[in-house]
């Protein structure tokens, strides 16, 4: 009955996008009470309001739940994009909402999943957890822009391997992997394990994204 219990409960810390080394750990940390909140004014699932459909930004309110609005511009896969935000509003918000690249997935909201990875100026980024402001006058990179037609080698490779399950995280272990190949064009084993870490898939494909990365770093070929 305990461990109905455990699993029921280490279940809903998965819901609530808490990171676990193993199910040792997460029945241990679902006995505990899944005590960690996830950070305050990152996790909300409301944006502006809408009224017929129309979002408070689209109407030109001065106002969105993260505050007073100002412009933000930002180059965006290649593109300049000036958008009118509260400066506090998470990077993905504006991915998503304002300028509609909704390639970029929301897990957890608090920096825990890896869901929600695009890089600014190259670098591995969580943009729920980075407010709009953090990227003015810098270049994000989305799924979207990652090749002109989904034909970087990673998302070749992760055909080829067959890599997704039911797909929501792979836009950003795909992200991730780019951000680790562009540094290290041959990482090992463990330093691709060590990399995506923080990058939770819970379909559980990580044995088939590990051998897509080292596919690509090994020109294309399968290992
Ligand atoms: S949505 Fe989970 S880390 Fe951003
Ligand atoms: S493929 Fe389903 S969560 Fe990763």
């Amino acid at each position: 009955m305990t461990e109905i219990f455990a699993s029921y409960a280490a279940f809903l810390c998965v819901l609530r996008g808490k990171a676990f080394n193993s199910v040792k750990a997460l029945n241990r940390e679902a006995r505990k009470g899944c005590a960690k909140k996830p950070a305050q004014g990152n996790a909300r699932g409301s944006r502006s309001f809408r009224f017929f459909g129309v979002s408070a930004t689209m109407m030109g309110f001065v106002h969105n739940d993260w505050g007073r609005m100002a412009n933000i511009s930002f180059r965006v896969n290649g593109n300049e994009r000036t958008v009118k935000v509260a400066p506090e509003t998470p990077l993905l918000w504006v991915l998503r909402d304002t300028l509609q690249l909704t390639g970029t997935k929301f897990g957890c909201g608090a920096g825990l999943c890896g869901a929600c990875t695009v890089h600014v100026e190259g670098a591995s980024t969580r943009s729920c957890s980075t407010p709009v402001s953090q990227v003015a006058g810098k270049a994000v990179t989305t799924i979207e822009g990652l090749s002109a037609n989904g034909q970087h080698p990673l998302q070749v490779a992760w055909i080829a391997e067959e890599v997704p399950q039911c797909g929501y995280c792979q836009s950003g272990q795909i992200m991730a992997a780019a951000a680790l190949l562009a540094k290290t064009a041959h990482p090992s084993e463990d330093e691709i394990t060590s990399f995506m870490a923080g990058n939770i898939c819970r379909c559980g494909t990580y044995a088939r994204i590990r051998k897509a990365i080292q596919r690509v770093a090994n020109g294309g070929v399968a290992r």
